[in-house]
């Protein structure tokens, strides 16, 4: 299949490519979209031949939920069967924007969009081209990160284009995204509202506007095989490079001295080695480390993780096309989008974690 890629600017997408990619969606196609968050691979989220298509694509497991992207509020009511008032209260701040509820479904999402189970996955994107999209589209559009399965979610349409390219139909261009990590997924099906993961919209901000919040084991935690999560994406090996990588926590010379001394053994043992660094220890590496081939790749300062979020993914990426057979990287652990850096690194590191301990005086 020959993959056509329209580019397209983010704050004024030209209706022409919009429509074009419209009607590939409206047709039972595929079509790669920007939204804040992520890159998402589209489908009409009402067609279940579209969602087998998204599964095949991505060679994604079809128990694996797809997220059902709308424009306008009014869209909602006929997916699901109830919007409860914590819905109400969320969506009145945060939608638009980078954030996905979780409903019981109604019959006209067909099962294959929701991997069989009977809630769906909503969420309004703010992105321009996102909301251009699905309104000419004139259908709901169920996407997942534009991926292969298993592989860091793109930022770049780049990144859509290495993993995508010939499989599906359209990918819409329109440079790097605002976020960088997936929407905060809150399931609302339950007693008390449950944070299935973390994302821009952070714990904090969920529990101030509804009070008791639950925090789903998956998203903090290794799963056992069997486990059975309530976003059922979180049991799979996500965001992962193909590298193995180790986390390092503790003050920034602390952690960097003991990056310092792993990758200088796995030289020895022959690896190629990357190392994800902040903006504040990367000349440290560079001297310690220079003559070697390691592929430093300084992320953001420490304390950013905004900064860390929008770069963190790209430098996955980056460190496969390098064949990285190990990497260590440094934790980002403050501010607003700390919880859901720390939710992707954690994760993509299989939660191998090291304590370097705080800074000496001096
Ligand atoms: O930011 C995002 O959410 C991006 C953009 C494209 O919107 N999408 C995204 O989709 O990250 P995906 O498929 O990569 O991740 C969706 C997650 C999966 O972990 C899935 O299991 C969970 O949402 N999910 C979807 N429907 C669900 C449901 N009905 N109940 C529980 N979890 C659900
Ligand atoms: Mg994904």
């Amino acid at each position: 299949m020959d993959t056509r890629i329209l580019k397209i600017d983010a704050e004024r997408p030209d209706p022409e490519k919009i429509g074009e990619a419209a009607r590939v969606i409206r047709s039972g196609g595929l079509a790669a979209f920007p939204t804040e968050t992520v890159y998402g691979l589209g489908g009409n989220a009402l067609d279940p031949e579209a969602a087998r298509r998204i599964y095949a694509a991505k060679g994604r497991p079809s128990d694996n939920p797809l997220i059902v992207h709308i424009a306008e509020r009014e869209e909602l009511p006929p997916l699901v069967r109830t919007v409860p008032p914590a819905a109400v209260r969320l969506m009145e701040n945060y939608w638009p924007g980078p954030m996905t509820l979780i409903f019981p479904k109604s019959d006209r999402v067909p099962y294959p969009t929701t991997g069989g189970l009977d809630t769906v996955a909503g969420r309004m994107p703010s992105h321009p081209a996102a909301r251009a999209l699905i309104r000419a589209a004139g259908v709901p559009i169920a996407a997942p990160s534009a991926n292969l399965s298993g592989r860091p979610s793109p930022t770049r349409a780049e990144h859509v284009i290495e993993d995508l390219s010939g499989r599906i139909d359209v990918i819409l261009d329109a440079g790097a995204v605002g976020i960088g990590v997936e929407s905060t997924i809150v399931d609302l099906t339950g007693p008390v509202p449950s944070l299935l993961r973390p994302g821009f919209i952070s714990e904090e901000m969920l529990s101030d506007l509804l009070g008791e919040v639950s925090v789903d084991a998956a998203s903090t935690g290794p799963m056992s095989p069997d486990a059975h999560p309530k976003a059922p994406g979180m049991k799979y090996r996500h965001y992962a490079p193909r590298a193995q990588m180790t986390l390092v926590r503790g003050g920034a010379q602390a952690a960097a001295g003991m990056i310092c001394r792993l990758a200088e053994e796995a030289l020895l043992s022959g690896k190629k080695v990357g190392i994800l660094a902040s903006f504040e220890t990367a000349p440290g590496y560079e001297d310690r480390l220079a003559g070697t081939d390691v592929s430093l790749r300084p992320l953001a300062p420490r304390d950013d993780s905004e900064a860390a979020a929008r770069g963190l993914f790209d430098c996955l990426r980056a460190f496969d096309s390098r064949g990285a057979d190990v990497i260590f990287s440094e934790v980002f652990e403050e501010g607003q989008l700390g919880g859901a850096v720390m939710n992707r690194l954690r994760k993509a590191a299989g939660y191998r974690i090291l304590e370097a301990g705080e800074d000496g005086p001096g």
